[in-house]
C-alpha cells in the first residue's frame, strides 16, 4: 500500500521516528511521498538512524519529551500539519526494572507534547487548523488480558496491568482529555504485538533468533502458553498512515492481523526457521528452556480489527509464516547490526524484568 497523503499534509513530525515502528513510519514518508520529515526523538538506547540513512526531507529533532521548553522549541521548529506520536519507552520487562521512567516518557512526555501541540494547533490559519490532526499510537495492552477467548475492540474497558502499559493508558486518556476539553483533533490507535526488521534484541522474536544462533538457552516465561496477536511492522504501518490521514477526530482504531500463537509456537517456528538455514548438530528446539514467568505476565492479547477495516479499508498484506520467514533472514543478515546495538546499550542479553522488589526507579 503506498502513502496517499492529502495536499494540506505538507509537514510531518514523528515522535519516537529511531525507534523501530517510529523508523518505518519515517522510511515510508520519505520513500513515497515529498513532504518534509520531522523526527523527534531523544536517540535511547533502542534507537538507530542507519535504516534512514542521509535524507534532504528528514529533520531529526534531538529531544527528550520530559523536558517541556525544549518539547515546545520544537515543534515551533518543525511546524507540522500531522504529529503522529510513536516515542514511548517500549519494553514490559524494562518497566518491572525501572518504571519511573516510563512514567517522564509516557506520561509527562505525552502531557508536554500535548501542551505544545495545543499552542502550536490553536495559532495555526484557519484552514491548516481544520486539517490539523493529532495521532496518537497506543497499544492493545491498556486493555489488560483476555481469557482463552473474546477478542479486544475499541469500546473494551482498560485495565492496565504492568508499569508500561499503565503509562500508555495514562497517555491514552490525556490525549482524550485534551480533544474533549480543548477541541485538539486526535486520533488514537491501539495496535497489537510488532515484529519485523530493525526491532531493538531484547523483544521476543529477535532475542530468540539470536539466542538460537549463539547455541544459547531460548527462553520461554512461565509454560509458554501467553498469546500474543503478532503483525508485521509494515502491515501496521499502512493501519497509521490510514488512521492519521483519514481517521475521524476524536476517534479510536483497534489494529491487529488476526495473528494469535502461543509464544511457545512463534518460539518453535522461529527454530524451525532456522533448522533450514542454519547447521547444528541439534535441533534449535531443543536449545528452548522454560524459566521464571514475568511478573503479572498477561495471558491472552487478541484483536478484533473490524472498525479499522470497514471505515479505513485497512487489510494485512503479510502472512504471519511469510513475514517471519522474511524477518528471520533479516536478522541472520543483520548480527552485526545486532551485536552494535547491544553493546552501544549496555544491556549484553541477560534476562530483565525480574527485579520487581528492589524499587528502582
Ligand atoms: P522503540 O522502543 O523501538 O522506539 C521508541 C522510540 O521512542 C525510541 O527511539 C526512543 O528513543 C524514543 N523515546 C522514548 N522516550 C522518549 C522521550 N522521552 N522523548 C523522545 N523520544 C523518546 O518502540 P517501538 O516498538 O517502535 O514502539 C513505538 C510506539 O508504538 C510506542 O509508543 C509503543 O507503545 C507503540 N506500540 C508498540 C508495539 C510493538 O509491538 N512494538 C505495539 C503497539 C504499540
Ligand atoms: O501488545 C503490544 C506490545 O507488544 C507493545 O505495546 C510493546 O511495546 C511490545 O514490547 C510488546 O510487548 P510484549 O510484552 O508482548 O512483547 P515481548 O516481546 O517483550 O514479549 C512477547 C511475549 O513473549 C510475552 O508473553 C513475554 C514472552 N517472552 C518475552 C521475552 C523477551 C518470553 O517468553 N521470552 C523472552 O525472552
Amino acid at each position: 500500500m503506498s502513502v496517499l497523503l492529502p495536499g494540506s499534509i505538507q509537514r510531518v513530525l514523528v515522535t519516537g521516528g529511531a525507534g523501530f515502528i517510529g523508523g518505518a513510519v519515517v522510511r515510508r514518508l520519505l520513500n513515497e511521498s515529498q513532504i518534509q520529515v520531522f523526527n523527534l526523538d531523544k536517540c535511547g538506547y533502542a534507537s538507530d538512524l542507519t535504516s534512514i540513512g542521509e535524507h534532504e526531507r528528514h529533520h531529526l529533532l534531538r529531544v527528550d519529551l520530559s523536558d517541556a521548553e525544549a518539547t515546545a522549541a520544537a515543534i515551533r521548529q518543525a511546524d507540522p500539519d500531522l504529529v503522529m506520536h510513536l516515542a514511548a519507552e517500549s519494553h514490559v520487562d524494562r518497566s518491572i526494572d525501572g518504571p519511573g521512567v516510563f512514567v517522564s516518557s509516557n506520561v509527562l512526555g505525552t502531557f508536554n507534547l500535548l501542551q505544545a501541540v495545543r499552542s502550536h494547533w490553536e495559532q495555526l490559519p484557519t484552514e491548516r487548523q481544520s486539517a490539523f490532526r493529532f495521532h496518537h499510537i497506543s497499544t492493545d495492552e491498556v486493555f489488560g488480558s483476555l481469557e482463552e477467548h473474546g477478542r479486544f475492540s475499541e469500546t473494551t474497558a482498560y485495565d492496565p496491568r504492568s508499569p508500561y502499559s499503565a503509562s500508555k493508558a495514562a497517555s491514552d486518556h490525556l490525549v482524550s482529555a485534551w480533544h474533549h476539553t480543548y477541541g485538539l483533533p486526535v486520533v488514537l490507535t491501539n495496535c497489537s504485538n510488532n515484529f519485523g526488521p530493525w526491532q531493538f534484541p531484547e523483544k521476543l522474536i529477535p532475542v530468540v533468533i539470536l539466542k538460537a544462533v549463539a547455541g544459547e538457552p531460548i527462553p520461554l516465561y512461565g509454560d509458554g502458553g501467553n498469546v500474543r496477536d503478532w503483525l508485521y511492522v509494515e502491515d501496521h504501518v499502512d493501519a497509521l498512515l490510514l488512521a492519521a490521514t483519514r481517521g475521524e477526530s476524536g476517534r479510536s482504531y483497534c489494529v491487529g492481523g488476526s495473528g494469535e500463537r502461543t509464544n511457545k509456537q512463534v518460539v518453535e517456528s522461529i527454530c524451525a526457521l532456522l533448522d533450514q538455514r542454519r547447521q547444528s548438530s541439534a535441533p534449535h528446539a531443543a536449545l528452548i528452556t522454560p524459566v521464571t514467568d514475568r511478573p503479572g505476565h498477561d495471558r491472552r492479547y487478541a484483536i478484533d480489527p473490524s472498525r479499522i477495516q470497514a471505515e479505513l479499508g485497512w487489510q494485512p498484506q503479510h502472512s504471519f509464516d511469510q513475514a517471519l520467514a522474511q524477518t528471520v533472514d533479516w536478522y541472520l543478515a543483520h548480527l552485526e547490526w545486532c551485536a552494535e546495538m547491544r553493546q552501544r546499550s549496555g544491556w549484553s542479553g541477560e534476562r530483565q524484568g525480574l527485579k520487581a522488589g528492589h524499587h528502582s526507579q
